[in-house]
């Protein structure tokens, strides 16, 4: 039978015989995936894994320095890049949702390959692929759903880094993979995070992005999050965030009126997110949620809770 310790004593046996002394480059997310692959071979190489952590300016609230931190602390040998501007520069002025998801993936790709062409003679990049996104870029190559909308987790490298690619979670479900994390002692502050896209708070935020709307938009979202962990929701909800609208709206502040954004929230249940119900946050939580966001985020005059389920409404507005 499987078993997490099992499975990491052979994985870590396989990588040692098969990367040797070589160089290894990895993109952490923060994610769960990248994070166990990652913890994987520093078991097996130590130092000789470097790790690659991107900051693309669309990450929540506090993100980057608070997981670059972790990660030291968890002893990997990790470099933080703040690629904020050139990300946020080349989304200027685009609203289309697909448009910018691969200007994301390019940009994306361009930082990595510049901080991995720093590592002298690297040989090999390592992915956090696990078993469901080996079978999603399959059926992306042909089937009907493919371009509903373009993840970039999988087959981005460029062929000019001929670099050789391990993946050493291939085989594994998350389930295993949050296993697998368990047992070599990844806090729960990684493994019970609610997943988070790689193009992150950009398909939040409907339309073209500014520097503003970014801003705007972690600090509702920070909110949101911060509450459903004061008030012991966040491990009930399988994945929660907040929407930023195109559309602004009438509000009164005394005597004045206002004309000013509307953000949207949502959670769900799902176990893949191929499916997802919303989820019946309890009022009182709504209420107060509502209230904060509204009194402590200048230009937002509007809350409202997203009540769709998927399909047909997907978990990201776009
Ligand atoms: P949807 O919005 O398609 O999302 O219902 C299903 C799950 O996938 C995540 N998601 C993405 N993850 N790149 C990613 O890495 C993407 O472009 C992307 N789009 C959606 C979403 O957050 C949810 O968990």
């Amino acid at each position: 039978t499987w078993t997490p310790d099992a499975f990491v004593d052979l994985t870590v046996a396989e990588l040692k015989q098969k990367i040797g002394d070589d160089k290894v480059v990895l993109g952490l997310s923060g994610g769960v995936d990248s994070t166990v692959a990652a913890v994987l071979l520093h078991k097996a190489i130590g130092k000789n894994l470097y790790c690659i952590f991107v900051n693309n300016g669309l990450l929540r609230k506090n993100e980057f320095q608070d997981v670059l931190d972790q990660y030291e602390h968890m002893g990997l040998n990790v470099k933080g890049v703040d690629a904020s501007a050139r990300f946020l520069d080349a989304l200027a002025g685009e609203s289309d949702p697909e448009k910018k998801r691969k200007i994301i993936g390019k940009v994306f790709i361009d930082v990595f390959d510049d901080e991995a062409h720093l590592v002298k003679d690297v040989k090999w990049l390592a992915q956090g692929t696990i078993y469901p996104d080996v079978i999603e870029s399959v059926s992306a190559t042909g089937g009907p759903s493919a371009t509903i909308k373009s993840h970039h987790n999988v087959g981005g490298l460029p062929d000019y880094m001929k670099l050789k690619v391990v993946e050493p979670l291939r085989m594994l479900f998350k389930d295993e993979v949050r296993r697998v994390g368990k047992s070599m002692a990844i806090g729960d502050e990684r493994l019970g995070r609610h997943p988070f896209p790689g193009p992150g708070l950009a398909i939040r935020i409907l339309g073209d992005i500014t520097p503003e709307k970014v801003s705007i938009l972690q600090e509702v979202d920070h909110i949101f999050i911060q509450g459903l962990r004061d008030w012991g929701l966040y491990d009930k909800v399988w994945q929660a965030g907040a929407m930023l609208l195109p559309v602004n709206s009438v509000g009164v502040m005394g005597d004045e009126r206002t004309y000013e954004k509307c953000v949207a929230l949502r959670a769900v249940e799902s176990t893949d997110g191929m499916t997802a119900d919303w989820v019946n946050l309890p009022y009182e939580f709504l209420q107060k949620t509502s209230n904060d966001i509204i009194n402590k985020v200048p230009g937002v005059n509007r809350v409202v809770y997203d009540i769709s389920s998927k399909p047909p409404a997907t978990i990201e507005w776009e």
